[in-house]
């Protein structure tokens, strides 16, 4: 007989390896991305990513009352903005008339219980596609905050609940809370995308709301997936200026990162799940290559286990209807 140890013993049936499982996710953990599109009765497949659509607010309310049912409760919703509609400061952003921000109010009115959260960014409703303000080809920072804010505001003022500065800019929090607080929505959360890398993980997503940068890339705001010390000044600061949850995005190829800000800071942490990664798995799916539905399972739960207590994934419903 042979004289080891047998962590074989703990694996041995799926009552035991119930026992001992460590991670588990849940619809709980989830937030699932959405893409609201003007008109009525629309419904549009984002042809890089299949099963997903961009929806006109009537067909996204029936979504959403539908994901509830699931157990899906949080839901971050992306305006996919018409070309004419654009202009260099984002102007659209804080028009209280605009069918984003008409949908918000919408959507808080008919589900108050569901957790709405926005997206604070110039991209969607700027001509020239970048997060920030452009002046002679170059980014400009503190220009862009005053846009943010205003965009932040008119967006509490629809009654959502988490705004999420997905721009990159420096400041943008701290300036987001101040302009926050002073109008009396101290109860409006920050979600704030700490660790956004430069990646090359976004396309489908830019293919969903048509804005992909005119010129050039994102790389001088957004960060350089070589670095890992620039998330944690990132975080850091992020802490310091009001956040209330601290996000890493992409989640797949940064699982490194999302277990680094895990272990240095006690506030939840989010991990988002990008339209790349989801495109990846659907792709390699309908070629037969992969299980889907597996793949998708063990990728969620590898952000999990990494660290992340929360997971924006365009997977929410399907996982949902799967644990069902
Ligand atoms: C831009 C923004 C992007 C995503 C969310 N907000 C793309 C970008 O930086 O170009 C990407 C999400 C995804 O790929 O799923 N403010």
């Amino acid at each position: 007989m042979l004289n080891i140890q047998r962590p074989r013993r703990n694996r041995k049936s799926a009552a035991i390896r119930a026992l001992v499982e460590e991670t588990k996710v849940t619809t709980d953990d989830l937030l699932f991305p959405l893409f609201l599109i003007d008109g009525v009765n629309q419904k549009v497949e984002v042809t890089s990513m299949p099963n997903i659509y961009r929806y006109s607010l009537d067909l996204m309310l029936k979504e959403i009352e539908a994901c509830l049912k699931l157990g899906v409760k949080a839901f971050d919703v992306f305006p996919a903005v018409e070309d004419s509609f654009k202009d260099k400061t984002a102007t659209k952003s804080y028009d209280a008339n605009f069918f984003y921000l008409r949908a918000l109010r919408e959507i808080k009115k008919q589900f108050p219980e569901a957790c709405i959260m926005t997206d604070v960014a110039m991209d969607p409703y700027s001509s020239d596609g970048h997060d920030g303000l452009v002046k002679d080809g170059k980014i400009l920072n503190d220009e862009t905050l005053e846009i943010l804010g205003k965009m932040a505001l008119a967006q509490a003022e629809t009654g959502i609940d988490i705004v999420g500065p997905s721009d990159m800019m420096d400041g943008r929090v701290g300036y987001i809370r101040e302009v926050l607080d002073a109008n009396g929505f101290t109860d409006v959360s920050i979600m704030s995308y700490t660790a956004k890398y430069a990646s090359a993980f976004y396309n489908p997503f830019r293919d969903a709301l048509d804005s992909a940068p005119k010129f050039g890339d994102k790389k001088t705001y957004q960060m350089n997936p070589a670095n890992k010390s620039e998330a944690l000044i990132e975080a850091e600061l992020d802490f310091m200026e009001g956040a209330d949850f601290l996000m890493v995005k992409p989640a797949l190829a940064y699982l490194d990162i999302i277990q680094l800000l895990k272990q240095n800071f006690n506030l939840p942490i989010a991990a988002y799940n990008v339209s790349g990664e989801y495109a990846m798995v659907k792709a390699a799916a309908q070629k037969g290559w992969l299980d889907g539905d597996r793949v998708m399972k063990e990728t969620l739960l590898s952000m999990k286990r990494a660290g992340a207590d929360i997971i924006l994934t365009y997977f929410a419903k399907e996982f949902a209807q799967q644990v069902k």
